[in-house]
């Protein structure tokens, strides 16, 4: 990562990690400032990063050389994967260091920088992000915050050199003023350098030497998220006829209470939206079109929502597949991520057809999207951070709307329960089951992964009577190691 303090690195390095691990590719972010906490200090004022200050200049290498470090002995631990280097890396110097220690390890560099001219951006990041960072622990006073770290911005600004090297300084008038660019290092020739720069949260683009699949698809990636704020809702279709006979699969029609669910479900979402524009999506079978059916907004299918494809044992209930096909059966309970039905698929495979739903979720303003099970575990996992040992266990109960909320480098999820009965079709883990195959990753080092992403009751829970349960991938991030902003 490149870029000022309170430019979104850390965010935009949460963000592609999740991606990242919930397609599979193991993944994990080292925060500089999380180092530089550690082994300095937190409660650290703007003088500590003025570049004149030598004996912090000198500390803050230290630190950064200590998570370099740090990051190669993940390469070989994992032999393969991708690591974000997350620290401001604002100077030419800093990032030929880094390009230098990584060619002697083997290991690709792609820079991404991310440019902010938009003052009043960044200071509500400095003020709704920053201030409950543990560097301003216990200081009440915002506007000292603001001013301190301002100050901090102030003096990287003094030696930034944005990515490419080719000397440009794009800063309309009155931004963070920086100096003209020393033509320094010039054996490092920057536009060599594979490197992606975001400007005004992606309102430009620039892109140099892209060439690898990972790094095509990390940039795709960071063309479609936005920051806007929005409201995205999951729900099951309502209980089918399947459901009731506890059959998997099949293209069944909705049961008597799913019809009902379907009655409810308009004036909960009016409720919890107001009067903002939604857009529907649900699968192309009957149970989601049926439950959608009341709701007043534009609908759109995806065949990519359609339920996890059972193959042979399309209509059968689980007793039933344990006896006709009792080694499936076994096998599925001993890595359900993996286990693949025959002519059917298994979740991996569900994860990857889910991708494209994932990027234009990432696109979209406000969607809600009615699906199924599998399926909503699918992409449950990839918001919440959970990885695929749980992921096929999770619990989405039918006649229940989930809603998510972002939050500075994550989101949470409000559950809202409509009184309608419904039958379970949770199967939980056997306790015979092994941990998966060496092939399944545990998720990306987001903060609050999986562990803080179990369903917890909330105040909120109490005041409102459809809401049951949050979860989140809570944004405690600076406390602990390696999961912290810089
Ligand atoms: P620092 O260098 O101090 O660690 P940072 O650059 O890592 O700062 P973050 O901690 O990630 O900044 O800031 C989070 C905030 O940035 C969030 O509120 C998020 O909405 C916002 N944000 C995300 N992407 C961008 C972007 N491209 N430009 C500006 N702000 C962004
Ligand atoms: O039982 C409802 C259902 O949506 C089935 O159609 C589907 O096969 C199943 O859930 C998926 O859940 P699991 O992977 O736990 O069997």
């Amino acid at each position: 990562m490149v870029g000022l303090p309170a430019r979104g690195k850390t965010y935009i390095s949460y963000k592609v990690s999740r991606y990242l691990a919930w397609l599979g590719v193991n993944c994990r972010v080292f925060n500089v400032g999380e180092y530089r906490r550690k082994l300095v200090g937190a409660q650290l004022d703007h003088s500590f990063f003025d570049p004149s200050n030598e004996v912090a200049t000198d500390q803050r290498l230290h630190c950064a050389v200590l998570a370099l470090q740090d990051m190669f002995k993940w390469f070989e631990a994992m032999h393969n994967g991708v690591a974000i280097y997350d620290a401001t890396n604002s100077t030419r110097s800093r990032r030929k260091m880094i390009v230098d220690e990584c060619q002697k390890h083997n290991v690709e560099v792609m820079f991404c920088e991310s440019w902010c001219e938009d003052n009043d951006l960044v200071d509500m990041n400095i003020r709704e992000v920053k201030r409950t960072s543990p560097d301003y622990k216990g200081v009440q006073d915002i506007k000292r915050v603001m001013d301190d770290f301002r100050r901090r911005i102030d003096h990287y600004s003094e030696v930034y050199e944005p990515v490419g090297g080719d000397g440009t300084r794009p800063l309309a008038k009155g931004q963070y003023p920086l100096p003209p660019v020393k033509p320094t290092l010039e054996e490092y020739d920057e536009r060599q350098v594979s490197y992606l720069r975001k400007i005004n949260v992606g309102s430009k683009m620039v892109i140099n030497r892209i060439t690898s699949y990972l790094e095509s698809r990390i940039v795709y990636f960071l063309m479609n998220i936005h920051i806007a704020t929005r409201s995205v809702f999951f729900s099951r279709h309502g209980e089918s006829m399947y459901n009731l006979d506890q059959r998997l699969g099949g293209d069944p029609c909705l049961s008597p209470n799913g019809r009902k669910y379907a009655e409810a479900l308009p004036s909960l979402i009016s409720k919890l939206l107001g009067d903002e524009p939604l857009t529907i999506w649900t699968s192309t079978l009957k149970r989601t079109s049926e439950t959608a059916a009341g709701l007043p907004y534009k609908k759109m299918q995806w065949k990519a929502l359609d339920e996890l494809d059972a193959g042979l044992c399309d209509g059968l209930t689980y007793e039933d597949v344990e006896e006709q096909y009792p080694e499936e059966y076994a096998m599925r309970d001993e890595n359900k991520f993996e286990f693949r039905y025959r002519g059917g698929e298994s979740y991996r495979d569900v994860v990857l057809r889910l991708e494209p739903v994932i990027m234009e979720l990432e696109r979209q303003q406000n969607i809600m999207i009615i699906s199924h099970q599998a399926v909503l575990r699918c992409i449950y996992a990839y918001f919440l951070d959970i990885g695929p040992e749980e992921l096929p266990y999770l619990k989405i109960p039918l006649h229940t709307v989930m809603k998510l909320t972002w939050t500075a480098y994550g989101c949470d999820v409000q559950m809202y329960k409509i009184d309608i009965d419904a039958v379970s079709t949770h199967r939980a883990k056997p306790k015979a089951a092994k941990r998966g195959a060496g092939s399944m990753k545990s998720t990306a080092n987001t903060p609050g992964s999986s562990a803080t992403a179990t369903a917890r009751g909330s105040a909120e829970a109490n005041a409102n009577p459809f809401m049951i349960s949050t979860a989140t991938t809570a944004a405690v991030l600076p406390e602990q190691p390696a999961t912290a902003a810089a």
